[in-house]
């Protein structure tokens, strides 16, 4: 199959702000994906009801991630971009799914059996069934390609079962849908405190979000860990030093890289401009996208706008999937 003609899905959850981990693991690459294929972007609202039971923050919490990711560089109108609730179809979908789907194996689901532990008193049967709506989601457009992190590896293997027992029952009607990320190593952006990546949950002092003030983005970087500078020239980097140039990698224009680089390995660093550049640099990258996000979601008129040209094209696939679908099963009775 030509490029245009594989299929691209792949859902956000409305939780949460956008963090620069977010923006080089996930979004520069739906940017990148969405002039080389046909894609469908979808914000799982109905997925977070699985958790979230409360929606008074839901139309909130969607505004956000929309106008974080068009202002990130999601463009509605190469992409169909929409909300997964708007798509009545995919909870027929599910429905059907569901019986094929064995209760055994979605008890054994590793993220199943973390949020029973996280959420004791509301073990709901749509957290059970999580991996069913996901596939759903993806079988929908028959896409192939899923451009998800290592944590959603588990739910697109079960989402390749449930697609190839439909196909075995039913006749083939769905590609098998994989993890696709352009074959490079995903970019794992540090936290700054140096413990593991940055996440949407834990320390948030040590996440930069993409709505940080350039006043919360200068104090972040200034209260990382450094030190009083290297003894001996040329030697090797403490890791949390490192962090800075790894950050530094991300935003900072390569002349900037290498004078602070040598500046290491002559031992005349001095950590508070390093901070100071970094800082600036950050600011320059996130400042933009910030400013951007936040008239966007101020917009009323535009935010509808997307919305439903998003869930114009979604439908429109949706509903060419489930004739095929209803009819594959013997769901056409008047026929
Ligand atoms: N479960 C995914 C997550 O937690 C979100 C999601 C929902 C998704 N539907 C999807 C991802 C379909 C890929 C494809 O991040």
């Amino acid at each position: 199959m030509g490029k245009q003609q594989e299929i691209v899905m792949s859902g956000i959850r409305p939780t949460g702000f956008l963090h620069l981990g977010n923006y080089f693991g996930a979004v520069r690459n739906y940017v990148r994906m969405q002039s080389d294929y046909t894609c469908y972007f979808m914000v799982a609202d109905l997925h977070s009801l699985t958790t979230h039971p409360d929606t008074s923050e839901l139309k909130t919490n969607i505004y956000r991630v929309l106008s974080e990711n068009i202002a990130c560089g999601l463009d509605p109108d190469k992409a169909a971009f929409y909300c997964q609730s708007h798509i009545f179809e995919t909870s027929e979908l599910y429905l059907y799914l569901n019986m094929l789907a064995y209760v055994g194996e979605l008890e054994k689901t590793v993220t199943f059996k973390d949020k029973v532990r996280q959420h004791e008193n509301n073990v709901n049967a749509g957290l059970l069934t999580y991996p069913v709506l996901q596939t759903a989601d993806i079988i929908l457009h028959r896409a192939s390609l899923v451009p998800v992190g290592k944590d959603q590896e588990q739910h697109l293997e079960m989402a390749r079962n449930f697609a190839n027992r439909f196909n075995h029952r039913y006749g083939d009607v769905f590609p098998e849908p994989k993890a696709f990320n352009y074959g490079e190593e995903l970019i794992k952006v540090p936290s700054l405190d140096g413990k593991g990546k940055m996440s949407k949950s834990e320390n948030q002092n040590a996440t930069l979000y993409l709505s940080d003030t350039d006043e919360d983005i200068t104090k972040k970087i200034k209260k990382m860990k450094s030190d009083s500078g290297p003894a001996e020239k040329n030697s090797a980097k403490p890791d949390y030093i490192e962090l800075f140039f790894s950050l530094m990698q991300l935003v900072s224009p390569a002349e900037v890289i290498e004078k602070y680089e040598a500046d290491y390995n002559n031992c005349t660093i001095r950590y508070g401009d390093l901070k100071q550049q970094l800082a600036e640099d950050m600011i320059r990258f996130i400042g933009p996208i910030r400013d951007k996000a936040e008239q966007i979601r101020n917009d009323e008129k535009y935010m509808k706008d997307v919305m439903e040209k998003g869930a114009g094209k979604a439908r429109k696939s949706a509903r060419e999937t489930m004739e095929i679908v209803r009819n594959a099963m013997g769901l056409n009775y008047f026929a």
